[in-house]
Formats: C-alpha cells, sequence, structure tokens
C-alpha cells in the first residue's frame, strides 16, 4: 500500500539572478514497509524534495506539485493540520543531532515532550514511553539517561536519542537524511543496523537519503537517483548496481568503485 505519492514536485528558491530550481518534477511512490534510498551527489535537490513534503522549507521557497497521502495533498493542507502530520504521521532525523535537540534541556524532557505533544498520555505514562523507547534505541542505563543533557552523549548515542524521539510517536513513514553522515564508520554500521530492525519491527516505511552507495549497497531495497533536481532512475537495489541505464547512475557508480579499491586491497 503507497504511503506516499510525489507527484512533479517541484521546489525553486529565489537567487540574484531568478529562481533556482533545487526539484524538477521529481514523481515516485513509497510503500508501507519498504526502504526507499534517495541517492545523489550534494546540492542535487534530495534534502529540498524531503523538506517539501511537509513543508519544512524557507518561506521564499516555491512549492510545485502534489504529494498525496491517503488521497489528501499536504501541500494544500492548513499548516495546523500539516503540523499535526508532521512528527506523527511523518518523522524527519537529519545528519547533525546534536542541532536537532535543544541543548539546554535533558533529553528525557525532550522525549517526554514530544510523546505527550503527539499522543494523548499522561505524564507518568510518557515517562514510562520515554524510557522504553531509550531502551528501545540501545541507550544503556536508559533510567538514569533521562536526565542527561545532549552533550553528555556522544553524536551515536545523540542519534539513537533523535530515532527515538522520531518514532515514539508511531509515524508510518521515517525520512532520514543523512543520518549516519556525521558518524564514524563503526557507529554509523552500529546506527543503520538499529534503523533496519526498528524498520521490520515497526513495518516502517524509511525514505533514506545519503550520497554514499556503500550505504544503499547494504541498507536499500529500491533506490531512486537524484541528480541536479531531478530524479533520473528508480529501481532495486541490485538492478542499479548490476544495469545502471542513466549517465548520472553510472558517474556515481564510478566514482565509488574508485572510492572503494583501496578498501577491496587490503
Ligand atoms: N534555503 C535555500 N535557499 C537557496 N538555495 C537553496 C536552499 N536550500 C538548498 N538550496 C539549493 O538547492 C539545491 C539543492 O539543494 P539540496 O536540496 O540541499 O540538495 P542535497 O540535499 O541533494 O544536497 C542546491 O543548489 C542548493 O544550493
Ligand atoms: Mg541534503
Amino acid at each position: 500500500m503507497a504511503i506516499l505519492t510525489v507527484e512533479r514536485l517541484s521546489v525553486s528558491y529565489p537567487s540574484e539572478e531568478g529562481w533556482v530550481r533545487a526539484a524538477d518534477e521529481v514523481s515516485f511512490t513509497l510503500e508501507g514497509g519498504e526502504i526507499f534510498a534517495l541517492v545523489g551527489g550534494s546540492g542535487s535537490g534530495k534534502t529540498s524534495v524531503a523538506l517539501a513534503f511537509t513543508k519544512l522549507l524557507p518561506p521564499t521557497a516555491r512549492i510545485g506539485g502534489r504529494v498525496l497521502m491517503e488521497g489528501v495533498n499536504l501541500l494544500e493542507m492548513p499548516p495546523t493540520e500539516l503540523r499535526k502530520i508532521r512528527g506523527s504521521r511523518i518523522s524527519y532525523i537529519f545528519q547533525d543531532p546534536a542541532s536537532s535537540l535543544n541543548p539546554v534541556l535533558t533529553i528525557g524532557s525532550q522525549l517526554i515532550e514530544a510523546i505527550e505533544w503527539h499522543t494523548p498520555k499522561r505524564s507518568a505514562q510518557a515517562y514510562a514511553t520515554a524510557v522504553d523507547w531509550l531502551k528501545r534505541v540501545g541507550i544503556p542505563s536508559p533510567e538514569s539517561r533521562m536526565s542527561s543533557y545532549p552533550h553528555e552523549l556522544s553524536g551515536g548515542m545523540q542519534q539513537r536519542v533523535m530515532i527515538a524521539m522520531a518514532l515514539s510517536t508511531g509515524p508510518s513513514l521515517l525520512i532520514a537524511d543523512e543520518p549516519t553522515t556525521a558518524l564514524d564508520v563503526t557507529t554509523q554500521v552500529k546506527v543503520l543496523r538499529l534503523l533496519r530492525d526498528l524498520q521490520r519491527a515497526l513495518n516502517l516505511c524509511i525514505l533514506f537519503i545519503t550520497h554514499d552507495l556503500s550505504i544503499v549497497e547494504r541498507f536499500g531495497q529500491r533506490v531512486g537517483i537524484m541528480a541536479e533536481g531531478r530524479l533520473v532512475e528508480t529501481g532495486s537495489v541490485g538492478l542499479l548496481f548490476q544495469n545502471p541505464t542513466h549517465a548520472a547512475t553510472q558517474n556515481l557508480l564510478r566514482c565509488y568503485s574508485l572510492l572503494s579499491l583501496p578498501k577491496r586491497e587490503s
């Protein structure tokens, strides 16, 4: 079943030379329970597409096309309605967890706030749910961690907290925009494994945005390749690696195999 249908989505930003088109008539469908990897080089428009779904773009940006969830176009929804969808039905995690967390609030209070905001739970219940989520995302001693401040946690642990916050409200779609790019390789692998386990357990749909083909190879199921604002190719991960048809995809793969050569030799 389709969770989200994106139809001819365009995003433009004003510049001194006129409108810059960051996304150009992008269309694709996200199915329930799948991991769809949106892949492309820096500046290819991936983040603009993902933020446009729930109008998280700067107010000067121009958005065209439709984003349908259960037949309703999110782009035409009143702001208050859309705010309810964002966080409860569609959650986001970003590259830098430190900038998404409030530095002066404990992670426990931020998690409780997210849970109470989206679900009518009383404090004691919200507290228990928050501890439970910290446990689920692999935070050691979750009860005592509730009173930690973000800076007391490593980057990997901060990202686990963000995942807990994003999933605690029971979304059907998680948008993960370069969620492991700021982490060291070992932590990357652990966080990816966690995301995959949660995705399976919750039958979650993940839109996984990355420039890193090594992650796509291990983690993705279906892939869409972005280049210069266009979605140039979509297909299964295996097919795309074996038989890329678009020049942009071939280019990404060529760079990837060049980069991964030394690793293979050692
Ligand atoms: N807030 C903004 N204002 C103006 N231009 C922007 C803004 N955000 C992104 N862009 C431009 O839009 C294009 C696509 O950016 P982005 O969606 O961030 O790509 P990606 O996530 O693939 O790196 C780039 O050329 C970028 O410079
Ligand atoms: Mg981006």
